[in-house]
């Protein structure tokens, strides 16, 4: 196991470091390891997508019959989805941020059942001793620590890191859960709360991701979950820059699968949940807003974190928390700019007093996770 400090620059492979601005000079050739051959979800979807529009153009400008191109295309694409093999399901020890509350509690309870010791980061010391105290109650006989560090300071992701390998950890499985939203104006919020928000948010989860899955990368094993959003997905007026910031989360991670081809064993997932009936809506002050007010579309963090395991577990790029959400995130994608922007800001207005969500559980002793398996 590795204690050593990381830096910009260094070679993965050789351990040389590489001065960042020499790496900016050279073009850091040594450092792409670009990979085309390789038999992953983005691969089986381009696969699907040619064999698709192969089977259109055939019927349209060959006149093949419908039923032999239907059939030429399941045959393409059904032993693509079903028989190919699969990544390993996650094991080893867990590290998850914002393992205090809302899904990170949640992914917590998931994966102490499916058999990993956890580390639980959050600030909130009583909670994450509370979530410990409910996995130890399911009686798997996990070895849990609880960390209290605040990640939207600059330097607490290296300081996290060396904090776990100090004390001799080997973190198999990352979760990058913390985060935090700001409902309203941006020109209205503080600026230190913008700085820390985008710390949390974005520089914490890169850091943490470069630390840990460098070592990941050099054992060839190891599994990150990014926590992003179908905010991801949404230029939202009202709700700015946390959309924003999961914008970069879910382009760094869609990248990132891409850059994982050239590091065996190693998958990274990317779980994209819809508004989750969390502490989130009610610290980001969204909770009188239409979109977290709207019942039906407010899923349960439990829903959640078991979505965000099985995509980490069959090894997928990323996964949406529901059909809602993927629907949600697809359709305003579609959509023109104007009707995308004008319908996103109607979801993030606030609705003074008209409506108001249900408070979210706050204190993990009133959630008893039952024993799964
Ligand atoms: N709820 C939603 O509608 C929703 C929708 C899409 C995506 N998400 C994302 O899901 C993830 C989990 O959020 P959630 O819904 O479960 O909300 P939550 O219950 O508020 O959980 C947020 C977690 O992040 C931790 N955290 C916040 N600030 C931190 C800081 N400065 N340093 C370290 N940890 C910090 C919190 O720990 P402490 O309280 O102990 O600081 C808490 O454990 C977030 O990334 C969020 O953006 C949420």
């Amino acid at each position: 196991m590795s204690t050593t400090d990381h830096q910009p620059g260094t070679d993965l492979g050789t351990g040389h470091h590489q001065p960042s601005i020499e790496a900016v000079d050279k073009g850091n050739p040594g450092n792409f390891r670009v990979q085309w051959a390789v038999v992953d979800d983005i691969n089986v979807d381009l696969a699907s997508i040619v064999a698709t529009v192969a089977a259109l153009a055939s019927v349209v400008f060959l006149r093949a019959p419908l039923p032999i191109a239907g059939l030429g295309l399941a045959a393409i694409v059904l032993p693509l989805r079903l028989l190919l093999p699969r990544s390993k399901p996650p094991s080893g020890t867990a590290l998850i941020t914002g393992a205090s509350s809302g899904i990170g509690a949640e992914l917590s309870y998931v994966m102490a059942n499916k058999g990993h010791d956890l580390i639980l980061v959050g600030r909130d010391r009583e909670q994450l001793d509370n979530v410990r105290s409910n996995i130890q109650k399911l009686g798997k006989d996990r070895s849990v620590h609880v960390i209290d560090t605040d990640l939207s300071v600059p330097g607490a992701a290296q300081g996290l890191y060396n904090k776990v390998t100090a004390d001799g950890h080997q973190v198999e499985v990352l979760v990058n859960g913390a985060g935090l939203g700001a409902a309203g104006d941006v020109l209205e919020q503080p600026i230190e709360l913008s700085e820390r928000m985008i710390t949390l948010n974005c520089t914490a989860l890169v850091q943490l991701t470069q630390l840990f899955g460098r070592d990941m990368a050099k054992r060839q094993r190891g599994w990150i979950l990014q926590i992003s959003s179908v905010g991801g997905w949404i230029a939202s007026p009202h709700h700015n820059l946390y959309h924003a910031s999961k914008h970069f989360v879910r382009a760094f991670s869609e990248a990132l699968s891409v850059e994982l081809r050239g590091y065996p064993g190693v998958v990274n997932t990317q779980l994209m949940p819809g508004p989750t009936h969390t502490q989130f809506i009610t610290r980001a002050h969204a909770d009188e807003t239409t979109m977290m007010t709207w019942s039906g579309s407010v899923e349960d963090p439990k829903v959640v974190a078991q979505a965000g395991y099985r995509g980490l577990s069959t090894g997928k790029r990323m996964v949406f928390s529901s059909w809602n959400a993927a629907m949600s995130a697809t359709l305003l994608q579609l959509a023109p700019r104007s009707v995308h922007l004008t319908l996103a800001a109607l979801m993030n207005s606030p609705l003074r007093g008209m409506a108001k969500t249900e408070p979210p559980l706050k204190d993990q002793t009133k959630r008893a996770p039952e024993k799964d398996g």
